[in-house]
């Protein structure tokens, strides 16, 4: 069977950026998407209701100019330590889908982000009576702790305690990169009344630390959290594969100029946005789990924030495809990862 057709994905986490570049980078995305959740990691970043629905409006123009007047994007809040209860009151009256928590330093424009969760336990109090998701960048920032270890820490020291100070908290645990990340959403106990699920990028469903160091070392391959070893790998694609509804499709594709990527001081941030679904169908195929795409990329997602699935169709082809070497984001270059090289399936559309 070359050809698999299946209801048209969402992207669970995504980053459009702003400004010049929103055009170029939204085409990617909803060219193969229905709908994408939108990151609130802007400089200066979106920390109320009002810039959400404004930054909103922007990526529906610039989807519209696209040709593409169906795409939805949903919003989240940045999550600081002045966050008031009543901006979630908000939030929720005006359809946001989630707040979004970055520890202070850990990852692109986290400098807003928290520096003490416990100061936001009013705030997330409030998003657990209203049923607001809170979306978590998982991993913590002091020094003392390894690169390669901080998502794992970040489950014992924050999202543990969090979980059992909130317990009606609904959780999305994003870009989960460890075995550690994937046991502790599969174990947590379907009698908690909050629940907790995960997104899982296609990048690290196909590749372990190694690509990181291939050869040389390659700036494309670096985002957060970091690629890890592969039994990470192993755990997230048969995590990914299982058919368990608390995992679903986050590509957190993460544009960065060419010249910012290849920087003595790269940024962190792999661009997947173009060939998004050939990637997770590659990693789905890799152990013969097909068809297992849909429901990981059109269904659990949909059903975890309580939205309805998507009716139209798209279909994907195993056929060969070479990655351009670059595309254009408004004045600058962007290289997509896998740059040159041939994936084995296509997007037929
Ligand atoms: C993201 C970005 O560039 O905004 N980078 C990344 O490496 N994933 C930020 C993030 O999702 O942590
Ligand atoms: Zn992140
Ligand atoms: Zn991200």
């Amino acid at each position: 069977m070359n050809k698999l057709t299946l209801t048209r994905p969402d992207d669970w986490h995504l980053h459009l950026r702003d400004g010049e570049v929103l055009p170029d980078l939204v085409s990617h995305t909803a060219r193969q998407f229905s709908r994408a959740l939108v990151m609130p990691n802007l400089k200066p970043p979106v920390t109320t209701v009002q810039q959400a629905k404004q930054y909103q409006q922007r990526i529906i123009d610039a989807a519209k100019k696209a040709g593409y007047p169906n795409f939805l994007p949903l919003m989240t809040l940045y999550l600081t330590d002045k966050t008031l209860p009543s901006e979630v009151d908000l939030a929720v009256e005006n359809g946001l889908v989630g707040v979004k928590l970055y520890p202070a330093g850990a990852t692109t424009n986290s400098d807003a982000g928290v520096t003490n969760l416990q100061q936001c336990d009013a705030t997330i109090a409030r998003m657990a009576e209203l049923g607001l998701a809170l979306l978590v960048h998982g991993e913590v920032t002091h020094q003392g702790v390894d690169v390669f270890d901080r998502e794992a820490v970040f489950i014992d020291e924050v999202l543990d305690p969090l979980r059992k100070r909130h317990p009606r908290l609904k959780v999305v645990f994003e870009h989960i990169t460890t075995k550690q990340a994937v046991d502790y959403v599969e174990q947590a106990s379907t009698t908690d009344q909050g629940q907790i699920a995960a997104t899982i990028t296609a990048h690290h469903l196909l590749y372990n630390r190694n690509a990181i160091f291939q050869g040389g070392i390659r700036p494309h391959y670096y985002c957060l959290p970091i690629l890890k070893r592969e039994v990470h790998r192993q755990a997230l694609l048969s995590a990914a594969t299982g058919g368990s509804k608390k995992f679903f499709l986050g590509t957190d594709s993460a544009p960065h100029a060419k010249h910012l990527k290849e920087h003595p001081c790269g940024c962190a941030g792999c661009f997947t946005a173009a060939q998004a679904i050939e990637l997770y169908a590659q990693a789905f195929d890799s152990v013969g789990k097909i068809q297992q795409l849909e429901g990981f990329a059109a269904f659990h997602g949909a059903d975890f924030y309580g939205l309805p699935r998507n009716q139209e169709q798209i279909t994907i082809e195993k056929k060969t495809q070479k990655v351009p070497a670059s595309y254009t984001m408004g004045k600058e270059l962007l290289v997509p990862l896998n740059a040159e090289e041939s994936l084995e399936w296509s997007f037929l559309g």
